[in-house]
């Protein structure tokens, strides 16, 4: 058994011969699905958006240029929400794969699909807000570790800019772990039985509460309301989301020291047109790992690499 990966005018799929696969949108190169050991592990909305009129709501959205509601006087100002990544469609550049003898059947291969986003291919309404020559390059690669996400940022002008970054993975916590949640309890209570961990860092600001600086932060996090969180240099390299305390998924940030914890609670994601079903909620928790502190300064000819590693437990 080979890689098998097909491309159409939308997406692009990709699965090993152990069965484990991913599914990435060419519109914002939203990964959409990505599945191991037979089980799902993000989670997408019922009514989420996929003809490109609309960011994806679920999956891995790219967040770029800039994260959040842009603040005023800055070369970002005139830009949607969390920039136009996730909301311009990217070119598909193509595979490298790595196949493995027959020997380890199948269990080495590995799966690289790269997409490619540049100045020329924006709206002329971003290329406007943001007149900037730039390249992105995001590799997915599928491999016996996990899923691997890189964002590779280039300035190809000569004016240096500023940008934050962020993959905003929204994680499935639906699954029964190993077999016995679904049977006990049905789905309801899930993400009261979620944690994460892995959050030690200098500071952290409360979305939800205050929008102000905490200074000191417990390293572990139970999602039981509504949550936004960023979480700022973090001092290690892995964010876990536990499930009854033990270990689901593992985020390994790559280059990156910021994390957003993200989830809407009941009113909020009944609030959102786009997010379905209602009590999806309690299947669903975003850990987003970005540069989102400040800005990353790029001068002319220079690039900047950052993304993640997720490796499921299951
Ligand atoms: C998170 C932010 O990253 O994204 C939240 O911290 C925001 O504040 C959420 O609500 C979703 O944003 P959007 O634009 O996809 O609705």
């Amino acid at each position: 058994p080979q890689v098998d990966i097909s491309a159409d005018n939308s997406k692009v799929t990709a699965k090993l011969p152990t069965g484990d696969s991913v599914e990435v949108l060419l519109y914002g190169a939203t990964v959409i699905s990505w599945k191991s050991s037979g089980q799902e592990n993000l989670w997408l909305s019922q009514k989420a958006v996929l003809d490109g009129s609309k960011a994806v709501r679920g999956g891995i959205p790219i967040v770029f240029p800039v994260f959040g509601p842009p603040p005023q006087n800055h070369a970002t100002s005139s830009l949607p929400q969390h920039g136009f990544a996730r909301s311009t469609r990217w070119e598909y550049l193509g595979k490298s794969t790595s196949e493995s003898g027959a020997l380890s059947r199948g269990g080495d291969d590995s799966v690289k699909l790269d997409f490619g986003l540049s100045q020329s291919q924006l709206s002329p309404e971003s290329r406007k807000a943001w007149p900037y020559d730039f390249s992105l390059v995001y590799s997915v690669t599928l491999g016996k570790d996990g899923l691997q996400t890189m964002l590779n940022v280039r300035n190809e002008g000569r004016e240096s800019f500023e940008f934050q970054m962020l993959l905003h993975s929204y994680f499935a916590v639906k699954v029964a772990y190993r077999g016995r949640w679904a049977a006990a309890d049905g789905v309801e209570q899930n993400i009261s039985r979620v944690s994460i961990s892995g959050l030690a860092g200098t500071s952290y600001i409360d979305k939800v509460l205050d929008a102000t600086e905490h200074s000191s932060s417990s390293p572990t996090l139970s999602i039981t309301g509504e949550t936004d969180r960023v979480y700022k240099s973090l001092k290690q390299d892995t964010t876990s989301i536990l499930q009854d305390d033990k270990p689901h998924l593992d985020v390994v940030r790559d280059n990156l020291t910021d994390t957003v914890v993200w989830n809407p609670w009941k009113e909020k994601a009944k609030a959102m047109g786009d997010f379905a079903p209602d009590e999806g909620y309690k299947n669903m928790v975003c850990v987003e790992v970005g540069s989102v502190d400040g800005w990353q300064k790029l001068e002319g000819g220079d690039t900047f690499e950052g993304g993640q590693l997720v490796k499921s437990h299951i």
